[in-house]
């Protein structure tokens, strides 16, 4: 046995949908409790369903019953300030883990190549049960920042960048295409993020939706490109040397 995977991530592991086309009141996320949570970057968290409904981003594995990235307990007071925003989550009628809103300063390319990480969506996902990915759905207008996805870190000929004007949504299996987000500006980005499982409901979603499986990248100076992977592989190999081993090869637990 092993888990069910979408073939439609088959070829790239993420796939662009159509742009969410109505309007949402910006006070809806920044009504909501934010939490300080390690991840990539500067950023915070401000999660809607968690494992046990309360205001905290742990992956599900921590808690009291350790479980998979499934079946998340909304939070009663995040739900009241940002009800579209769990409508949408909830859209595709997939099951729903990790649920939250991540707000991200705003930072450079080299700094988006040295966050760039793996999630750890699927740890005690059962045999035979739907592999978990994660929806992004871009709540600010970035249309000049990028989700940066490559199949190899350490490879820019692997790399997809991806604009995220506002209403911007894609699916990615997370656990397997590296990412992390490009976010240029003076204020911070906020995307609601979403763990869903794998299955003929988030299928039939995607498709309603027109899927693009294949995105060609705006173009990028080659020089500037190449000295902003330099400055991150540095970065990285002085975090290597810190920490007496390589924190890349460990799946983000946010
Ligand atoms: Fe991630």
């Amino acid at each position: 046995m092993s888990h069910y995977r979408m073939p439609i991530l088959e070829e790239t592991g993420y796939v662009v949908l159509n742009p969410y086309p109505d309007p949402i009141d910006p006070g809806e996320w920044q009504s909501l409790a934010y939490v300080d949570w390690k991840s990539s970057g500067d950023t915070r968290f401000a999660p809607l369903a968690s494992a046990e409904g309360e205001i905290e981003c742990n992956g599900f594995w921590h808690g009291r019953l350790p479980r998979s990235d499934k079946n998340g307990v909304w939070i009663t007071s995040q739900v009241a300030k940002a009800p579209t925003l769990v409508q949408r989550a909830q859209q595709s009628e997939a099951n729903v883990g990790r649920c939250r809103v991540i707000e991200l300063q705003p930072n450079s390319y080299a700094d988006a190549l040295y966050n760039s990480h793996l999630d750890d969506n699927n740890r005690l996902n059962p045999d035979g049960e739907g592999w978990v990915v994660r929806c992004f759905m871009q709540l600010t207008d970035n249309p000049d920042s990028y989700m940066v996805l490559r199949r190899d870190v350490d490879d820019p000929a692997t790399e997809t960048r991806i604009a995220l004007p506002v209403g911007a949504q894609l699916v990615v299996d997370s656990e397997r295409m590296w990412h992390s987000v490009w976010h240029v500006g003076n204020e911070p980005r906020h995307c609601l993020i979403t763990s869903l499982e794998s299955g003929p409901e988030l299928e039939k979603w995607i498709f309603r939706n027109d899927p693009i499986t294949c995105v060609a990248s705006d173009p990028m100076d080659v020089a500037y490109g190449a000295e902003q992977q330099d400055r991150a592989r540095q970065r990285r190999t002085a975090r290597t040397a810190h920490y007496g081993y390589d924190p890349t090869n460990i799946r983000s637990e946010a």
